[in-house]
């Protein structure tokens, strides 16, 4: 697992404030009636006025059936990640989270956040709520010379205190020239435990919740990860950089 220099962290900067810009400016543009092929259209938008790069467009892992086809994943309600933008209309309520990862001057950063459009709810309100309390908290664990254990221990005990199931399947990852680097970051496990985080260490840290069973199904397109009760879901996602200074959120937004 390769460290980045402090200035190796600086020039990951850029990707991480664009990142977090365009999430930003998605929030404010979705509206109850759009689909979330706009969604994607507006994000495409602002990385051809970059001169960004999209890391997702074209991305072929071997579970996925197709290439990937857009530049976010835009999962609803049940959808928990990796939904394709589609023409699904958003309606009124929906639990909408947005992930999205991009190449700027060839670093690479990757974000993601849930928020419910229009009318909210208490339940669906406090499931995002928990859900950005996990990463705050794996967040505040990502300290110089702490251990990976610490930050996924971290997400577990929020996942737990506040009461909403959690599925250690897709973590979260390191993040440096391309997406997905090692090491892994797993959404639970034991304090003390894992890889020493020292300093240069560039992570994306990822929980997601699950406000009914923590079963999940993932659908033909061997991309979009639903859960099996159809309950709600909910993602947040930062990249960070552990510095000697303690960590640095690259991906933070205003
Ligand atoms: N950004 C996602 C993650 O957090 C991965 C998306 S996969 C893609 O790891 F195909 F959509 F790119
Ligand atoms: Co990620």
């Amino acid at each position: 697992m390769a460290l980045k220099s402090p200035a190796e962290i600086e020039q990951m900067r850029p990707a991480g404030r664009f990142v977090a810009s365009v999430l930003t400016s998605l929030r404010a543009y979705a509206q109850v009636g759009m689909t979330t092929n706009d969604l994607d259209a507006h994000a495409r938008d602002l990385i051809a006025q970059a001169g960004a790069r999209s890391v997702y467009l074209g991305y072929h892992p071997s579970f996925g059936a197709m290439p990937y086809p857009g530049v976010l994943c835009t999962s609803v309600n049940d959808h928990a990640l990796h939904g394709l933008p589609s023409d699904r209309v958003l309606a009124d309520g929906d639990v909408v989270s947005i992930d999205f990862a991009c190449e700027v001057e060839g670093w690479v950063a990757d974000s993601a956040l849930t928020f419910q459009l229009g009318t909210t709810t208490p339940q669906a309100q406090a499931l995002i709520t928990a859900t950005e309390q996990a990463l705050a908290a794996g967040i505040a664990a990502a300290q110089p010379n702490a251990r990976m254990g610490d930050i996924s221990a971290a997400i577990g005990r929020v996942a737990r205190q506040t009461g909403f199931a959690l599925n250690t399947d897709f973590g979260g990852h390191g993040v440096g020239r391309t997406m997905h680097e090692d090491p892994h970051v797993a959404n639970d496990g034991r304090p003390g435990t894992g890889i020493r985080l020292k300093p240069g260490t560039v992570i994306a840290i990822e929980p997601w919740l699950m406000a009914g069973g923590s079963d999940y199904v993932i659908d033909d397109d061997g991309w979009t990860i639903r859960s099996a009760d159809g309950a709600l879901t909910a993602h947040a996602e930062h990249t960070v950089a552990i510095t000697k200074r303690g960590p640095v959120v690259l991906t933070a937004r205003d």
